[in-house]
């Protein structure tokens, strides 16, 4: 066996052990990015490294004037949405429980049950431009790829691998146990969101179609939305973000929306239609018990149907995806 296949086993292994939860037990440290005080590319020198990460942080908040549908170099356009990462992971990924950037880079190279792969911190950005962006992956060795992991590397400074991070992803929210109310929903969009993104649903453009200068506010469905792949079409990741970040100005300590409003509104987001989903579906998880309940696209492992995966209610889903978790392990032994 050689060396570098035997590394990626072992790794493959110690994540298997970190999604059981062994590794968290007595995992080195956890950092609170609650209280982490960001780091600030413009204190970098004004070297090759520095121009590297202040241009990295540049593209993660106006990605679509680098990579966007509608940049002159078609060879650059790579995103297929004039959306930013930024329209997703706010202040340029340094908001906690907005899908932070800060210490990213701790939490790879890791095992992604979604891909049955050891995925590194370029496979993960690619991962969001095929799907988040509807886009085609970058080049590892891109200028664009290179200057955002430069500056997701210079985010995750200080954070030892593997650490737990309090305040990654989007913060854990209960839903209410009964079904949605799409009439509901509606109206929370109609009074709290169309402000901003409009009635339509397709936000507010800066400038006009085609001048590549993005969007003001992001769209929310759409011809120029996220995919139908990504985690922001998933109910519960959508009520979770904007229970924590939206309107606008919220923070994940100070919520502004009911629970029961985050609920209604993100189901009434994720009915309609958003760009198709993307990216290559291969070995998207292979093994369906791995897929997060909201997934909205057969196959499962358990008798539900999409659209009860995609609406909820997810209690019973979760008792019956745990119960044959339960018979899966059994049989391993
Ligand atoms: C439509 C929303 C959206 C957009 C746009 C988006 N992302 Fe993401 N991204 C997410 C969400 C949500 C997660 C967290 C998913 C999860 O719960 O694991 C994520 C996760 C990530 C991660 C892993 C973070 C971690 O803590 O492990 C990286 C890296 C990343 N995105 C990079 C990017 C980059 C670079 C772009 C732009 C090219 C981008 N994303 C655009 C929604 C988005
Ligand atoms: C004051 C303006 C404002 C209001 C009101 C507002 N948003 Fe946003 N929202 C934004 C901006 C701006 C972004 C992107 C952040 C960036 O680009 O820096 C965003 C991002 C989002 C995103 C992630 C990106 C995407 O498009 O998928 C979602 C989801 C979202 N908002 C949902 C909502 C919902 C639901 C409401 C109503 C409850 C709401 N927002 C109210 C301004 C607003």
């Amino acid at each position: 066996m050689k060396g570098s296949t035997r590394i990626i086993i072992a790794l493959a292994a110690s994540a298997a052990l970190a999604q059981s939860g062994w590794l968290l037990a007595d995992s080195p440290q956890t950092v609170d990015l609650t209280q982490w005080k960001v780091p600030d590319p413009s204190t970098l020198p004004r070297d090759a490294h520095g121009r590297l990460v202040r241009l990295g942080r540049q593209m993660i908040a106006e990605t679509y004037k680098f990579i966007g549908p509608e940049v002159a170099d078609k060879s650059m356009r790579y995103a297929g949405t004039n959306m930013s990462c930024q329209s997703c992971h706010l202040g340029a990924g340094t908001a906690p429980y907005a899908a932070p950037l800060t210490g990213a880079s701790a939490g790879y190279p890791t095992f992604m049950p979604r891909f049955n792969a050891t995925y590194s911190i370029e496979d993960r950005v690619n991962a969001c431009m095929t799907r988040s962006m509807a886009g085609k992956a970058l080049p590892v060795d891109s200028k664009p790829m290179k200057a955002m992991v430069a500056y997701i590397d210079f985010l995750s400074e200080g954070i030892p691998k593997g650490a737990k991070r309090i305040g990654e992803k989007t913060k854990y929210l209960q839903e209410p146990q009964r079904p949605v109310d799409l009439a509901h929903g509606e109206q929370v969009y109609k009074d709290k969101c169309t402000a901003c993104h409009q009635s339509d649903g397709h936000g507010k453009r800066r400038g006009k179609a085609g001048d590549a200068k993005g969007y003001d506010f992001p769209p929310q469905w759409g011809a120029d939305s996220s995919s139908e792949g990504a985690s922001m079409f998933r109910l519960l990741t959508v009520m979770e973000f904007v229970y924590h970040n939206m309107p606008l100005g919220t923070t994940w300590d100070k919520p502004q929306l009911s629970v029961d409003e985050a609920y209604d509104v993100a189901a009434f987001i994720v009915s309609h239609p958003h760009q198709p989903r993307s990216g290559p579906q291969v070995n998207d998880f292979p093994n369906p018990l791995d897929k997060p309940v909201d997934f909205a696209f057969s196959p499962y492992a358990d008798g539900f149907s999409e659209i009860q995966h995609k609406y909820g209610p997810y209690a019973p889903i979760r008792a019956e995806v745990a119960q044959l978790k339960e018979k899966a392990k059994a049989a391993a032994k």
